[in-house]
């Protein structure tokens, strides 16, 4: 009989991404296999984010989307997994009865327990746990890619921002043992993976739970030297925890990217006090200043909330001018959103909508433009290319291939240069937009991709609904 088929389709950051890819993995070792192309999936995981609002009505979008299916098909089986099934529960199942699985963050591993129980029951089965009870990298993976992989070093995290809901989702920090990402990442190596991206909600936190200040930075130095390990990235790490150690690794390991994704979220004092960030915009521009100095050509990017409780025309200024003053080459913009349970939803100086998007918009367009002007300045370089996934219709006159510089810019190239994903190439930057580059001149490989010997992972399907690449908080 033909094995039966899952899809997973992902909301929200790339921890979420990397959970998927453990979920595929759990499924694919209950003999499913990844539904393709047309085909209607036996098994639907939805793991969902709750960071902001709009997350929760993308959440029951999808789930109104999927009711007609439930009903033509009843043996489908509809799973909601993620952080807002853990701030949500029972209520999923209330909103969408069509729901059969409804499962927390902290237990993704009960998963195929929990889908043979719903087959022998008519309503919805549920678990959720108070904390971590298995790190999901020890449950098997089926990876979205054999070229770049996310790595987690730690889950949850024990800061209190008080815009922020993850903490109460994903719990306190939990950090895993050095020696099993290192295992981790040489097996990856051994499988022919290039990239290392490590992943934690307050990455250079890591070691808090060992007690070990340095253990970040000295993490970043052992996975750069696994050998054929070209690359390594992270994120997200928090102002309060960038001490110099962590430039030095970056500056002294060649394979640590030159590209720093460190969320401002305010720049204004005031505003960062009411948000609980310890630093204050001095400190971060600081550490701005120390990156450059040590990676020169360092790409930083950031994420930014505008219109957060209280947060006056002068604090916003305050912020235009760190943007200003640290020529972020990209940043997310978020409207603040309310996120119930949060000290921030009970500060009774919410900021008016239409002041919030006012604010937006002007913010936005200062932060293109210094990106754009970067971008210029590259006109005519040199960049270094892992190519990634193509884009769009490869027979259509504007069909690229996609890959990251590496400061992690967005490079397109031609589709018709006759490169696959994985192969690293060099080449002349002719155009320069916002929010890539298109490099289609003297195109030079490198080195080609190849799957290493030990290629054992099975492949995963999982779709990334929404942004793709939007940061783990921090
Ligand atoms: N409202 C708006 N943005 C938020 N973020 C986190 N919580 C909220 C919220 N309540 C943003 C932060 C974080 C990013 C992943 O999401 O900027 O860094
Ligand atoms: Fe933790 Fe980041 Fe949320 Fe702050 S914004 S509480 S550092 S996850």
């Amino acid at each position: 009989m033909d094995r039966p088929t899952y899809e997973v389709q992902t909301l929200g950051c790339q921890m979420n991404v990397h959970d998927s890819e453990r979920i595929a993995g759990l499924l694919q070792g209950e003999g499913y296999r990844a539904a393709t192309g047309d085909e209607t999936a036996d098994v639907v995981v939805i793991n969902t984010c709750a960071v902001r609002e709009n997350a929760d009505n993308k959440l029951y979008g999808h789930l109104g989307m999927l009711a007609p299916r439930k009903r033509e098909n009843p043996d489908l089986r509809i799973v909601v997994t993620g952080c807002l099934a853990q701030k949500d529960r029972g209520s999923v199942s209330e909103r969408a009865p069509w729901v059969d699985v409804v499962l927390g963050t902290h237990n993704i591993d009960s998963l195929p327990a929990l889908l043979r129980r719903s087959a022998q029951q008519s309503q919805a089965v549920s678990e959720f746990a108070e904390t971590l009870q298995a790190f999901p990298s020890d449950l098997p993976v089926a990876r979205g890619s054999d070229f770049s992989a996310w790595v987690a070093i730690s889950v949850g995290c024990n800061n209190t921002c008080t815009f922020c809901i993850v903490p109460s989702l994903r719990g306190r920090e939990r950090d895993r043992e050095p020696e099993d990402i290192l295992a981790e990442v040489r097996a990856l190596s051994d499988s022919g993976v290039k990239e290392i991206t490590l992943l934690g909600q307050n990455v250079n936190a890591y070691g808090v739970e060992f007690g070990d200040r340095q253990a970040f930075s000295k993490l970043l130095r052992s996975v750069g030297g696994v050998s054929g390990i070209e690359r390594v990235r992270f994120t997200s790490p928090h102002p309060r925890d960038f001490t110099t150690d962590v430039i030095a690794a970056m500056a002294q390991t060649p394979t640590v990217m030159p590209s720093l994704h460190m969320p401002l979220q305010s720049g204004s004092d005031q505003v960062l006090r009411r948000m609980r960030r310890s630093y204050r915009a001095q400190r971060f521009l600081q550490i701005v200043d120390e990156v450059r100095t040590a990676m020169p050509e360092a790409a930083i990017t950031t994420d930014i909330i505008v219109g957060f409780p209280g947060e006056t025309e002068d604090d916003f200024e305050q912020t235009l001018e760190v943007v200003r003053s640290a020529r972020f080459s990209g940043a997310f913009t978020f409207k603040y959103s309310v996120r119930p349970g949060t000290p921030a939803a009970e500060y009774s100086d919410q900021v008016a909508p239409e002041v919030v998007s006012d604010r937006y918009e002007r913010l936005l367009a200062v932060v293109e433009d210094i990106a754009w002007e970067q971008n210029r300045a590259l006109l005519g370089s040199r960049v270094e290319v892992l190519v990634g996934r193509s884009s769009g219709r490869k027979d259509s006159p504007n069909a690229r291939v996609s890959g990251r510089a590496r400061d992690n810019r967005l490079v397109h190239l031609p589709a018709d240069a006759g490169l696959e994903p994985g192969d690293l190439v060099t080449a002349t930057v002719t155009h320069a937009a916002p929010h890539h580059l298109i490099a289609d001149d003297e195109i030079a490989v490198i080195r080609r991709f190849e799957a290493g010997a030990s290629s054992c992972e099975p492949q995963g399907s999982t779709v990334t609904l929404g942004l793709p690449s939007v940061p783990v908080t921090s």
